[in-house]
C-alpha cells in the first residue's frame, strides 16, 4: 500500500509505504533527530536497482580482513550467513531510528536525495548511488511486489504495474525523479557523490568494485596480489554465490526471503515481458527525464 503525503512542501508529492518502517513519521522523524557523521558512507538507490548487491560490495571492501580470516580458517563470510541489508541497514526504518549508532559506517536509503536528512549533506559525507535501466527497475519490482503478495489477493498484472510505475506510483517516488536528484548532486559534487551503474558493474566490476572502494577511502593498490583480493570480492558479492549461501542459511527467519531478493541478476531481462509499446513509453520517458544528464544505457 502507498501513500501520498500532502504535509510539509519537502515531502509532498512522494509516494510512501504505510508500514511502520519506510513510513513519512519515521522519514520526518529522522529529518529531526539524525546526525550524520563526516564518516558515513550512504549507499543510496531507487528499489530494485540492485541495492542489495551494492550492500553487499561495500561491506566486502570496508571489512576485507575479514575475507582473509574466512578464507584461512573455517571462519564463514558473514555475507554468507546474513542478508546484505543486515549487515547495512536501511536509515528510514524504526530500527535503526531506535539506534542510529552502528559500528559500521555504512548506512543504506531509499530515500530521494531531496528528502535525506540535511545533516547527510552539511556534513558533507560521502554518497554512493546505484542507477539502473528504468525498464529492468520496472519489471524486477513488478516480480517482487507479485512475490510478496499474500495467497488471498490475486496477482498483480503486469498492465496495472505498468501504468503506475510509468506514472511514477512507486515507493519513495518516480524512479526517474529518483535518479536525477543523485544524478544532479553526482554532477554538482562529484567529491560527494559518486554514481554508479548496475550495468557497468555487470560489465566491469573490476573497475567499478576499485572505483567504489577508492571513494568510500579503502582503495586498491594496483599491484597484482591485490587485484586477486578484489576479485575474491567480487566473486564473494556475485548473484551465484550470494543467492545460493542465502539458500544455505534458510533457516534463519528473514523479515524478505532470498528468493524474492535474488531473481535473475541480469542486464535487459525486461525484454522478456514488456511489449513493443511500453518499451516505447518507457523510453520515452528515460530521454525526456534523463535529457542532459549523461545517463545513457
Ligand atoms: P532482477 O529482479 O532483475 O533479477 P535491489 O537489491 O535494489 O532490490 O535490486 C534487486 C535486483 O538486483 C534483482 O534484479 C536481483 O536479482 C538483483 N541482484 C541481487 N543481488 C545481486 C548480485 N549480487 N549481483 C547482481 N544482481 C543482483
Amino acid at each position: 500500500n502507498l501513500y501520498k503525503y500532502e504535509g510539509f512542501w519537502y515531502h509532498q508529492g512522494f509516494w510512501f509505504h504505510s508500514n511502520a518502517s519506510f513510513s513519512i513519521e519515521v522519514i520526518m522523524a529522522l529529518q529531526d533527530e539524525f546526525q550524520a557523521q563526516p564518516s558515513n558512507v550512504f549507499l543510496a538507490s531507487h528499489p530494485k536497482s540492485g541495492t542489495t548487491w551494492l550492500k553487499a560490495l561495500a561491506f566486502a571492501i570496508v571489512n576485507r580482513a575479514m575475507l582473509k580470516n574466512s578464507t584461512d580458517s573455517n571462519t564463514v563470510h558473514p555475507l554468507l550467513t546474513t542478508s546484505s541489508h543486515e549487515c547495512v541497514p536501511f536509515m528510514e526504518t524504526q530500527s535503526f531510528l531506535n539506534n542510529p549508532y552502528h559500528a559500521n559506517d555504512l548506512i543504506a536509503t531509499h530515500l530521494p536525495y531531496s528528502l535525506l536528512p540535511k545533516s547527510i549533506i552539511s556534513s558533507n559525507c560521502r554518497i554512493v548511488y546505484i542507477c539502473r535501466n528504468p525498464k529492468d527497475v520496472f519489471i524486477s519490482f513488478w516480480h517482487f511486489m507479485d512475490k510478496l503478495r499474500d495467497n488471498l489477493s490475486p496477482p498483480i498484472k503486469l498492465e496495472d504495474a505498468f501504468e503506475l510505475f510509468s506514472r511514477g506510483v512507486s515507493p519513495n517516488g518516480s524512479c526517474w525523479d529518483h535518479v536525477v536528484g543523485y544524478r544532479k548532486a553526482s554532477l554538482e559534487r562529484p567529491d560527494q557523490v559518486l554514481f554508479l551503474f548496475y550495468e557497468e558493474m555487470k560489465k566491469d566490476p573490476k573497475n567499478e568494485v576499485r572505483k567504489l572502494a577508492k571513494f568510500i577511502g579503502y582503495p586498491f593498490s594496483e599491484e597484482e596480489d591485490v587485484d586477486e583480493e578484489v576479485e575474491k570480492i567480487i566473486e564473494l558479492c556475485s548473484f551465484e554465490k550470494l543467492s545460493k549461501a542465502n539458500k544455505d542459511a534458510e533457516e534463519t527467519p528473514k523479515v524478505i526471503p532470498n528468493d524474492v531478493l535474488f531473481r535473475k541478476g541480469e542486464v535487459g531481462d525486461s525484454i522478456n515481458y514488456l511489449t513493443m509499446e511500453m518499451v516505447e513509453i518507457l523510453d520515452k520517458i528515460t530521454l525526456e527525464k534523463y535529457d542532459g544528464l549523461d545517463i545513457s544505457f
